[in-house]
């Protein structure tokens, strides 16, 4: 692929009260690309994803890294030019999607509205849009008259996923969007964030501590551990040849559901 690099976080170091909860982390990011950052609670994952949009929690410094997008160092950007890049061209589900939603608007109207303030176009104009985000996440029209409350996690999930394709980002950060459903609606939103990956050819970091679903979508993996990347590769090299031990008992606490022979790579075939 020649395709140029969108993102690149390179040497990425944040403490907290002087411990290191990001320590030197790098990658790169590819358009059409879907990257994993896998790794148990508190491993730091989400403490990245902030940092690339600029958004660190109070009490977490930068200690040194950078972060470039389309080349350009973002900590080195106007307060302005930031907030540009943000859900303009870096769009994030957040890792708790009630915070993203006001439980007072219908969800319609929530994404409008959020296509209004990035784009500041003219209200037919939103509407149309909002007539092709409906159709890209699959979320009806009977649904989106619904107040957040009034739909079911899946549902709810599309809500978040087309407010963050309302502006056409290139980089999609998502935190854990499939974490709090249920097994066949996870297996849905998959599907769906798979599709329209593929069709917008958007970057993805995708964020999960579950290696099942780093199977189903992911072409590079980055493993953290305590603020640590332990390795890194495309899905087949971490999930066949995990070199690090740790990698490998999180792959071992994949749920035996289903049947694992087809779950992993790795065994598919050792044991047909
Ligand atoms: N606002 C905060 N104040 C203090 N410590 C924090 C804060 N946010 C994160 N941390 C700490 O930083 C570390 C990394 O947190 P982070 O939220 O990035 O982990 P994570 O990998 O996203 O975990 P999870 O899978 O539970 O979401 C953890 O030790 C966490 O306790
Ligand atoms: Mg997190």
């Amino acid at each position: 692929m020649t395709k140029e690099k969108i993102l690149e976080v390179k040497d990425l170091t944040v403490t907290i009260d002087t411990r290191r909860v990001i320590d030197n982390v790098s990658f790169d990011l590819y358009p059409g690309q879907v990257m994993a950052l896998v790794g148990e609670s508190g491993s730091g994952k989400t403490l990245t994803a902030l940092s690339i949009l600029d958004l660190l929690p109070v009490g977490a410094v930068r200690e040194k890294g950078e972060i470039r997008f389309r080349g350009k160092n973002i900590f080195e950007l106007a307060p302005e030019e930031i907030r540009k890049i943000r859900g303009d061209r870096i769009a994030m589900v957040f890792q708790e999607p009630f915070t993203a939603m006001n439980p007072v608007m219908r969800a319609g109207v929530q994404i409008t509205e959020t296509i209004i303030a990035h784009k500041s176009c003219s209200a037919p104009q939103a509407s149309g849009r909002l007539e092709e985000l409906l159709d890209m996440v699959k979320l009806s029209r009977e649904a989106a008259r619904r107040y957040p409350h009034e739909l079911s996690g899946g549902m709810r999930q599309r809500l978040i996923l087309a407010m963050a394709l309302a502006c056409g980002p290139d980089v999609l950060i998502l935190d854990e969007p499939t974490t709090a459903l249920d097994v066949s609606t996870q297996k849905q939103i998959l599907d769906l964030i798979k599709r329209i990956q593929e069709e917008g050819q958007y970057a993805v970091l995708f964020i999960t501590h579950d290696f099942s679903v780093v199977n189903t979508i992911a072409d590079k993996v980055c493993v953290m551990r305590q603020g640590l990347v332990m390795e890194r590769g495309t899905r087949d090299e971490v999930l066949r040849y995990p070199r690090h031990p740790y990698t490998r008992q999180l792959i071992d606490c994949i749920p035996r559901l289903g049947d694992r022979r087809q779950r992993l790579p790795a065994q598919d075939t050792a044991q047909e």
